[in-house]
Protein backbone atom coordinates (compact mmCIF):
# COMPACT_ATOMS: atom_id res chain seq x y z
CA UNK A 1 0.00 0.00 0.00
CA UNK A 2 1.91 3.39 -0.53
CA UNK A 3 2.31 5.95 1.95
CA UNK A 4 3.52 9.10 1.69
CA UNK A 5 4.66 11.52 4.34
CA UNK A 6 4.11 15.50 3.68
CA UNK A 7 3.27 18.48 6.00
CA UNK A 8 4.24 15.87 8.86
CA UNK A 9 1.56 13.17 8.41
CA UNK A 10 1.64 10.13 6.99
CA UNK A 11 -0.78 10.15 3.64
CA UNK A 12 -2.33 6.98 2.31
CA UNK A 13 -3.02 7.48 -1.78
CA UNK A 14 -3.62 5.63 -5.01
CA UNK A 15 -1.13 6.71 -8.18
CA UNK A 16 -2.12 5.42 -10.99
CA UNK A 17 -1.79 5.84 -14.79
CA UNK A 18 0.83 7.96 -16.51
CA UNK A 19 -0.02 11.32 -18.44
CA UNK A 20 -1.18 14.69 -17.17
CA UNK A 21 -1.60 14.05 -13.74
CA UNK A 22 -4.95 14.44 -11.86
CA UNK A 23 -5.74 15.16 -8.31
CA UNK A 24 -8.53 13.48 -7.29
CA UNK A 25 -9.93 14.82 -3.64
CA UNK A 26 -12.65 12.30 -1.68
CA UNK A 27 -15.66 13.90 0.02
CA UNK A 28 -17.31 13.24 3.71
CA UNK A 29 -16.89 11.01 5.38
CA UNK A 30 -15.27 8.57 2.74
CA UNK A 31 -12.17 8.36 1.05
CA UNK A 32 -10.00 7.58 -2.08
CA UNK A 33 -11.67 4.67 -2.99
CA UNK A 34 -14.44 6.61 -4.07
CA UNK A 35 -12.55 7.08 -6.86
CA UNK A 36 -12.13 3.53 -8.28
CA UNK A 37 -14.27 3.78 -10.75
CA UNK A 38 -13.17 6.75 -12.27
CA UNK A 39 -9.65 5.77 -11.77
CA UNK A 40 -10.55 2.55 -13.99
CA UNK A 41 -11.98 4.30 -16.66
CA UNK A 42 -9.52 7.52 -17.05
CA UNK A 43 -5.89 5.91 -15.78
CA UNK A 44 -5.44 4.26 -18.89
CA UNK A 45 -4.78 8.62 -20.13
CA UNK A 46 -4.11 10.64 -17.79
CA UNK A 47 -2.21 9.83 -13.81
CA UNK A 48 -4.83 9.66 -11.47
CA UNK A 49 -3.63 10.61 -8.05
CA UNK A 50 -6.44 9.73 -5.16
CA UNK A 51 -5.37 10.52 -1.50
CA UNK A 52 -7.28 9.67 1.50
CA UNK A 53 -7.39 13.07 3.71
CA UNK A 54 -6.02 13.66 6.61
CA UNK A 55 -7.55 11.49 9.03
CA UNK A 56 -9.63 9.61 6.15
CA UNK A 57 -9.70 6.06 4.68
CA UNK A 58 -5.80 4.47 5.77
CA UNK A 59 -4.27 7.97 6.16
CA UNK A 60 -2.74 8.16 10.01
CA UNK A 61 -5.54 9.43 12.52
CA UNK A 62 -5.80 13.46 12.57
CA UNK A 63 -5.11 15.48 16.08
CA UNK A 64 -6.99 18.21 14.41
CA UNK A 65 -9.84 19.09 16.83
CA UNK A 66 -11.21 20.96 13.36
CA UNK A 67 -10.60 19.64 9.75
CA UNK A 68 -10.57 22.91 7.96
CA UNK A 69 -10.66 23.14 4.22
CA UNK A 70 -7.74 24.94 4.48
CA UNK A 71 -5.84 22.34 6.07
CA UNK A 72 -7.03 20.03 3.39
CA UNK A 73 -5.66 22.15 0.90
CA UNK A 74 -2.36 23.13 2.26
CA UNK A 75 -1.56 18.67 2.83
CA UNK A 76 -2.49 18.51 -0.87
CA UNK A 77 -0.12 20.94 -2.49
CA UNK A 78 2.64 19.22 -0.10
CA UNK A 79 1.49 15.81 -1.08
CA UNK A 80 1.72 17.38 -4.94
CA UNK A 81 5.81 18.81 -3.62
CA UNK A 82 6.39 15.08 -2.89
CA UNK A 83 5.28 13.68 -5.86
CA UNK A 84 7.16 16.64 -7.61
CA UNK A 85 3.78 17.82 -9.51
CA UNK A 86 3.22 21.27 -10.08
CA UNK A 87 0.00 21.66 -11.86
CA UNK A 88 -2.91 19.15 -11.98
CA UNK A 89 -6.63 18.88 -13.15
CA UNK A 90 -8.10 18.82 -9.55
CA UNK A 91 -11.66 16.96 -9.27
CA UNK A 92 -13.44 17.31 -6.18
CA UNK A 93 -16.62 15.53 -4.83
CA UNK A 94 -18.66 17.15 -2.87
CA UNK A 95 -16.61 18.25 0.45
CA UNK A 96 -13.35 17.21 -1.91
CA UNK A 97 -14.98 20.21 -3.77
CA UNK A 98 -14.66 23.02 -0.57
CA UNK A 99 -11.13 21.29 -0.59
CA UNK A 100 -10.78 22.02 -4.29
CA UNK A 101 -11.84 25.73 -4.12
CA UNK A 102 -9.65 26.49 -0.85
CA UNK A 103 -6.65 25.01 -2.74
CA UNK A 104 -7.11 27.13 -5.87
CA UNK A 105 -7.72 30.27 -3.93
CA UNK A 106 -4.08 29.67 -1.76
CA UNK A 107 -2.30 27.82 -4.87
CA UNK A 108 -4.00 29.47 -8.48
CA UNK A 109 -1.25 28.54 -10.51
CA UNK A 110 -1.20 24.64 -9.60
CA UNK A 111 -4.90 24.11 -11.06
CA UNK A 112 -4.60 23.50 -14.58
CA UNK A 113 -8.72 22.64 -14.32
CA UNK A 114 -11.39 22.08 -12.38
CA UNK A 115 -14.59 20.22 -11.82
CA UNK A 116 -16.91 20.81 -9.28
CA UNK A 117 -18.84 17.01 -8.71
CA UNK A 118 -21.59 17.36 -6.53
CA UNK A 119 -20.32 20.33 -5.08
CA UNK A 120 -21.07 23.66 -4.55
CA UNK A 121 -19.15 27.04 -3.48
CA UNK A 122 -21.65 28.50 -1.23
CA UNK A 123 -21.26 28.27 2.55
CA UNK A 124 -23.50 26.60 5.26
CA UNK A 125 -26.77 28.47 6.13
CA UNK A 126 -27.51 28.37 9.70
CA UNK A 127 -30.10 25.63 9.79
CA UNK A 128 -27.35 23.68 7.76
CA UNK A 129 -24.61 24.67 10.60
CA UNK A 130 -27.30 23.01 13.38
CA UNK A 131 -28.08 20.20 11.17
CA UNK A 132 -23.97 19.47 11.60
CA UNK A 133 -23.84 19.91 15.14
CA UNK A 134 -26.96 17.52 15.48
CA UNK A 135 -25.02 14.66 13.51
CA UNK A 136 -21.59 15.17 15.34
CA UNK A 137 -23.66 14.37 18.86
CA UNK A 138 -25.66 11.44 17.32
CA UNK A 139 -22.43 9.85 15.81
CA UNK A 140 -20.54 10.03 19.01
CA UNK A 141 -23.81 8.83 21.15
CA UNK A 142 -25.25 6.32 18.21
CA UNK A 143 -22.30 5.76 16.26
CA UNK A 144 -21.58 5.96 12.71
CA UNK A 145 -23.42 2.84 11.54
CA UNK A 146 -26.85 5.10 11.83
CA UNK A 147 -25.20 8.08 9.90
CA UNK A 148 -23.60 5.42 7.45
CA UNK A 149 -27.55 4.23 6.80
CA UNK A 150 -28.79 7.30 6.80
CA UNK A 151 -26.35 8.38 4.36
CA UNK A 152 -26.12 5.20 2.02
CA UNK A 153 -30.13 5.70 1.71
CA UNK A 154 -30.70 9.80 1.85
CA UNK A 155 -27.80 10.85 -0.84
CA UNK A 156 -28.54 8.61 -3.69
CA UNK A 157 -30.81 8.67 -6.37
CA UNK A 158 -34.35 6.90 -5.97
CA UNK A 159 -33.11 3.92 -8.62
CA UNK A 160 -29.87 3.66 -6.76
CA UNK A 161 -29.25 0.22 -6.51
CA UNK A 162 -28.31 -1.88 -3.47
CA UNK A 163 -25.03 -2.38 -4.65
CA UNK A 164 -24.17 1.10 -4.92
CA UNK A 165 -25.98 2.08 -1.67
CA UNK A 166 -23.42 -0.61 0.32
CA UNK A 167 -20.32 0.87 -0.93
CA UNK A 168 -21.30 4.42 0.40
CA UNK A 169 -22.32 2.72 3.53
CA UNK A 170 -19.03 0.82 4.06
CA UNK A 171 -16.93 4.21 3.60
CA UNK A 172 -18.78 5.77 5.92
CA UNK A 173 -18.74 3.02 8.80
CA UNK A 174 -14.84 3.12 8.07
CA UNK A 175 -14.52 6.45 8.93
CA UNK A 176 -13.19 7.25 11.94
CA UNK A 177 -15.67 8.84 14.31
CA UNK A 178 -13.22 11.68 15.68
CA UNK A 179 -12.53 12.76 12.00
CA UNK A 180 -16.28 12.54 11.22
CA UNK A 181 -16.88 15.05 14.17
CA UNK A 182 -13.76 17.32 12.80
CA UNK A 183 -14.61 17.44 9.42
CA UNK A 184 -18.40 18.60 10.11
CA UNK A 185 -16.85 20.93 12.23
CA UNK A 186 -14.24 22.36 9.33
CA UNK A 187 -17.09 22.23 6.69
CA UNK A 188 -19.54 24.03 9.04
CA UNK A 189 -16.43 27.17 9.26
CA UNK A 190 -15.89 27.19 5.87
CA UNK A 191 -16.89 31.00 4.14
CA UNK A 192 -18.73 30.92 0.40
CA UNK A 193 -15.56 30.52 -2.00
CA UNK A 194 -17.83 32.04 -5.13
CA UNK A 195 -15.88 34.61 -5.47
CA UNK A 196 -13.00 32.12 -5.90
CA UNK A 197 -14.62 30.99 -8.85
CA UNK A 198 -14.93 34.60 -10.41
CA UNK A 199 -10.86 34.93 -10.81
CA UNK A 200 -10.50 31.08 -11.72
CA UNK A 201 -8.38 31.19 -15.49
CA UNK A 202 -8.81 27.45 -15.88
CA UNK A 203 -11.49 25.60 -17.67
CA UNK A 204 -13.99 24.55 -15.12
CA UNK A 205 -16.99 21.89 -15.18
CA UNK A 206 -20.03 21.29 -12.19
CA UNK A 207 -20.91 17.75 -12.85
CA UNK A 208 -24.41 17.15 -10.81
CA UNK A 209 -26.48 14.38 -10.03
CA UNK A 210 -30.14 15.04 -11.66
CA UNK A 211 -31.51 13.84 -8.51
CA UNK A 212 -28.46 15.85 -5.99
CA UNK A 213 -30.55 16.83 -2.96
CA UNK A 214 -27.26 17.97 -1.20
CA UNK A 215 -25.93 20.05 -4.08
CA UNK A 216 -28.90 20.32 -6.39
CA UNK A 217 -28.22 21.85 -9.96
CA UNK A 218 -28.72 25.55 -9.19
CA UNK A 219 -25.77 25.40 -7.11
CA UNK A 220 -24.23 24.08 -10.33
CA UNK A 221 -25.79 27.20 -12.32
CA UNK A 222 -24.29 29.50 -9.39
CA UNK A 223 -20.44 28.22 -9.74
CA UNK A 224 -20.91 28.16 -13.31
CA UNK A 225 -21.97 31.95 -14.11
CA UNK A 226 -19.15 32.87 -11.43
CA UNK A 227 -16.86 32.02 -13.89
CA UNK A 228 -15.67 32.55 -17.54
CA UNK A 229 -15.03 29.28 -18.99
CA UNK A 230 -17.24 27.39 -17.50
CA UNK A 231 -20.07 24.41 -18.80
CA UNK A 232 -22.75 22.34 -15.95
CA UNK A 233 -23.03 18.65 -16.29
CA UNK A 234 -26.15 16.90 -15.89
CA UNK A 235 -25.91 13.78 -14.88
CA UNK A 236 -29.15 11.13 -15.39
CA UNK A 237 -29.64 8.33 -12.86
CA UNK A 238 -27.69 10.04 -10.35
CA UNK A 239 -27.92 11.73 -7.01
CA UNK A 240 -25.18 13.05 -4.62
CA UNK A 241 -22.46 10.14 -5.50
CA UNK A 242 -22.45 10.52 -9.22
CA UNK A 243 -19.07 9.12 -9.61
CA UNK A 244 -20.58 5.57 -8.58
CA UNK A 245 -23.92 5.85 -9.35
CA UNK A 246 -23.27 7.03 -13.16
CA UNK A 247 -19.67 6.56 -13.18
CA UNK A 248 -19.43 6.20 -17.29
CA UNK A 249 -21.27 9.74 -17.85
CA UNK A 250 -18.89 11.15 -14.82
CA UNK A 251 -15.77 10.00 -16.70
CA UNK A 252 -17.14 11.19 -20.08
CA UNK A 253 -17.87 14.72 -18.47
CA UNK A 254 -14.28 14.47 -17.29
CA UNK A 255 -12.62 13.71 -20.34
CA UNK A 256 -14.77 16.77 -21.90
CA UNK A 257 -13.31 18.92 -19.23
CA UNK A 258 -9.47 18.15 -19.89
CA UNK A 259 -9.76 17.95 -23.95
CA UNK A 260 -10.97 21.71 -23.30
CA UNK A 261 -7.72 22.32 -21.25
CA UNK A 262 -5.81 21.10 -24.63
CA UNK A 263 -7.49 22.91 -26.84
CA UNK A 264 -6.48 25.92 -25.40
CA UNK A 265 -3.04 24.85 -25.13
CA UNK A 266 -2.93 23.54 -28.51
C1 LIG B 1 -19.95 15.26 1.13
O1 LIG B 1 -20.50 14.42 0.42
O2 LIG B 1 -18.75 15.52 1.03
C2 LIG B 1 -20.75 15.96 2.20
O3 LIG B 1 -22.01 15.41 2.30
C3 LIG B 1 -20.79 17.44 1.96
C4 LIG B 1 -21.54 18.21 2.98
O4 LIG B 1 -22.00 17.64 3.99
O5 LIG B 1 -21.69 19.44 2.79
Amino acid sequence: MPYCNAARHQFHYRDEGSGDPVLFVHGFPLNGTMWLEQIERTSPQVRCIAPDLRGFGLSDPSTDRVLTMERHADDLAAIMDVFGVERVDLVGHSMGGYVALAFAERYPERVRSLAMVNSKSTADSEEAKAGRDMTAIKTVIQGRAILAREMANGLLADEASPWQKGRVETMVEETRVETIVAALEGMKQRPDRTAVLESLAVPMVAIVGEEDRLAPVGEAQTMVAAVSDGTTTLIPGAGHMAPIENPDAVAAALAALWSRVESRAG
